[in-house]
């Protein structure tokens, strides 16, 4: 073949909310954007043959993002919902979540998601936690800009619970030792974590979970698995 001209890495501007530990969260020391979410995109990216750039932004600005073309897609521990599957296109599911509620450890009132009529909660804007608390009966909602604010305010005492993603909820917890928070209740919804792109954009979508196909065949989204959320 000819002469071969260098080709300049493909870059993918990925939006993520780095700020919900384990999926995508700053490294303290390093100040790098580390987490589950930001291993499996960075090897996604790697398997397509592309550079992954993240851009932390809030998480209700990621699907006007993906809209606008100013990332190209968006990793944050998003659910799959039909409201936002109008606006963009989602990957395969890649991670089993669901919504689960923490409240102060000496607390013994809220047991069961029941327990929130008439409570006060935060939760973090634009999330499914939010959109579930607003359906609680003469609760009053707090919407936070991200989950640690939102756990902030309960250990604050300003809030009864907090409506939030298990896995990340276990993380806080485990995080702060248990003497701050627990988790109480049965998860109250079953959610899928999808990779977002523009609605426009089926084929990036289809890079997408060709690339995830392959991570899951070879072993290395179990690696990444494991390291994150051990056994
Ligand atoms: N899974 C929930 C949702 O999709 C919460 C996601 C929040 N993610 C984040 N990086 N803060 O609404």
């Amino acid at each position: 073949c000819g002469k071969q001209e260098a080709k300049p890495a493909k870059v993918l501007k990925v939006g993520s909310e780095a700020a919900f530990a384990p999926f995508e969260f700053q490294d303290e020391s390093t100040k790098e954007y580390v987490g589950f979410d930001i291993d499996l995109i960075k090897a996604i990216g790697k398997q397509m043959g592309a550079e992954v750039q993240i851009q932390n932004m809030g998480f209700d600005g990621l699907i006007p993002g993906l809209e606008a073309n100013s990332i190209d897609l968006a990793i944050s521990g998003m659910t799959i919902t039909e409201e936002r599957a109008k606006k963009v296109s989602f990957s395969k599911p890649y991670y089993k979540s669901g919504l689960t509620m923490v409240v102060k450890t000496d607390n013994t009132s809220i047991q069961s998601f029941k327990d929130l009529e008439g409570k006060k909660i935060a939760v973090q804007l634009g999330t499914t936690g939010a959109d579930e608390a607003k359906k609680v009966k003469d609760a009053q909602i707090r919407e936070f800009n991200s989950a640690p604010e939102a756990f902030l305010e309960l250990k604050a005492g300003g809030v009864d619970a907090v409506v939030n993603d298990k896995p990340v909820n276990e993380y806080y917890i485990a995080k702060t030792g248990g003497k701050d928070a627990k988790m109480v209740g049965e998860p109250l919804t079953a959610e899928d974590y999808g990779i977002a792109a523009s609605g426009k954009n089926k084929e990036l979508i289809a890079q997408v979970d060709k690339a995830l196909e392959e991570l899951k065949k070879n072993g290395e989204y179990e690696k990444i698995y494991v390291k994150w959320f051990g056994k």
